[in-house]
């Protein structure tokens, strides 16, 4: 209270009662939160809910009073959700917007709801529910994603495609491998996030400013209404931690960095010197000074957020470098990054995943670019080595055969059988077989080969644990 003028807090705020100048008009707007956190308005209420009916049962606050607060807290929520509460910088975040508006509705009750409580431990509370129903977001979309990908995997089974190492044709594999490919990163970008969620799902609430507080609170409560799978073990800890959503962050980089490779493949294969691929009018642009160009702008699109969402991780984790125990100011500064990797990654998932139901394979094309470049060397090499020729020699006799094919403009799989046999012997008529690009990936007939029927299988098996997903809910 000001001396000048007792009675009035100068300040104004609802901390203000040590203060007695106001806050500066420049340290106002920059302390102010509010314009980023209020995303968290629901969550703070559900929190606020639990947190009243807990006082409420422990003799705190008297049930009238309880009812007042629900009662003023879902006309807030209201309010909100139509666009009619008037959010204001002066009351700095989400949680004194709504506290201040609670009071001027209810009076005295609304001033009790914050006994034996904290925003520190409010706002970790708010950001791991919001962070739990976040990841259940992402993990529905990164379901449908595979799921698109599983299904044209299972049509594509048998479609040749040609594999690369450094870029250059390697071995034949089939698209549908390579699909399945895509989905096994992203099925553990699902499984990271799921630990990520189970290891965020404890309860801050109860731990107040650091210390735990002196009321006769029940934490059990709060988080069993809340959902919550337990309390927090160690207040100091529970109001400072921002590993969950440094974790979040981490998932949504790497996540990021996988649907950045996948963009770049399918802006290769679209391109006119692979033309594996036709993307489709609708997730393509045009040039505003080359007519006749269609351009894979989705796709680069994803491959350049993934650099924001891996510079989000990167702020988050300087944020909490040499944090001191327990929480600090600095931590207000976790949302802009973490909101931001959450609706990047997820927007991302939605764009490539309708991005991937559009594209059609151009299957001859693929075929024809697996036919180029010796892709079946291997096999010979393999074929000879099953016919007893130590494998280090059938490498140099087939690397033989590949330079007289280079010389004679051929393909390995154009070359005469008996032509093949001045430089390997132990060739016989059956050769021709293990050259041809359905005999190359038919042979890799193992569990994770490319073979049509593992591929069949293995998309089969995608399925089902998708299916099993959605029937558990997650
Ligand atoms: N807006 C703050 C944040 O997001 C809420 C907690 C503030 N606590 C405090 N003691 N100033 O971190």
């Amino acid at each position: 209270m000001s001396k000048k003028n007792p009675g009035k807090k100068s300040a104004n705020k609802m901390w203000g009662g040590r203060f007695s100048a106001a806050t500066h008009a420049r340290m106002e707007k920059f302390s102010a939160s509010v314009g980023v956190d209020r995303r968290l308005a629901r969550h703070d209420i559900a929190g606020s809910v639990a947190h009243a009916r807990m006082l409420a049962a422990a003799g705190v606050l008297s049930a009238d009073e309880c009812k007042r607060i629900e009662d003023g807290l879902r006309e807030i929520a209201a309010q909100i959700e139509r666009g009619e509460f008037e959010w204001s910088e002066a009351h700095e975040d989400v949680h004194m917007n709504i506290e201040a508006k609670l009071t001027e509705m209810i009076g005295d009750a609304g001033k009790k709801l914050h006994t034996a409580r904290s925003r520190n431990d409010q706002v970790a509370t708010d950001m791991r529910l919001w962070l739990r129903e976040e990841i259940d977001r992402m993990c529905g979309a990164l379901g449908a994603l595979q799921r698109t990908l599983v299904e044209m995997a299972a049509k594509e089974a048998a479609t040749i495609l040609p594999g690369f190492t450094h870029m250059q044709c390697a071995q034949p594999v089939t698209f549908g491998h390579h699909l399945l490919a895509w989905n096994e990163m992203l099925q553990r970008d699902y499984e990271r996030l799921r630990e990520c969620r189970a290891r965020a799902n404890a309860s801050p609430l109860g731990s107040a400013a650091l210390a735990g507080t002196g009321f006769a609170i029940n934490r059990e409560m709060t988080a069993a209404e809340l959902g919550f799978a337990r309390v927090c073990s160690n207040s100091l800890d529970a109001v400072s931690d921002r590993d969950f959503a440094v974790e979040f962050c981490a998932h949504a980089a790497l996540l990021m960095v996988h649907l950045s490779r996948m963009a770049e493949e399918l802006v290769l294969w679209s391109s006119d010197a692979f033309a594996f691929v036709d993307l489709g009018d609708a997730f393509c642009t045009g040039s505003s000074i080359m007519p006749q160009k269609k351009n894979p702008d989705a796709a680069e699109l994803i491959r350049g957020k993934c650099a924001r969402v891996c510079g989000n991780l990167s702020a988050l984790l300087m944020l909490m470098k040499a944090q001191p125990l327990a929480y600090n100011r600095d931590n207000q500064e976790d949302k802009e990054a973490l909101f931001d990797s959450a609706d990047t990654a997820l927007a991302c998932l939605e764009v490539f995943a309708e991005m991937a139901a559009h594209m059609k394979p151009r299957r001859e094309n693929m075929r024809a670019a697996a036919a180029r470049g010796h892709a079946t060397a291997t096999d010979l090499a393999d074929y000879l080595a099953a016919k007893g020729v130590p494998f280090r020699d059938a490498h140099e006799a087939v690397g033989k055969a590949v330079a007289f094919a280079l010389e004679n403009n051929l393909e390995l799989a154009q070359i005469k059988t008996e032509d093949l046999r001045r430089f390997c012997p132990a060739v016989e008529d059956d050769v021709q077989a293990a050259l041809s690009l359905e005999g190359s990936v038919g042979a890799r007939d193992h569990a994770g080969g490319t073979a049509p029927a593992q591929v069949a299988k293995a998309a089969k098996a995608a399925l089902q644990l998708l299916d099993a997903r959605k029937e558990a809910g997650e």
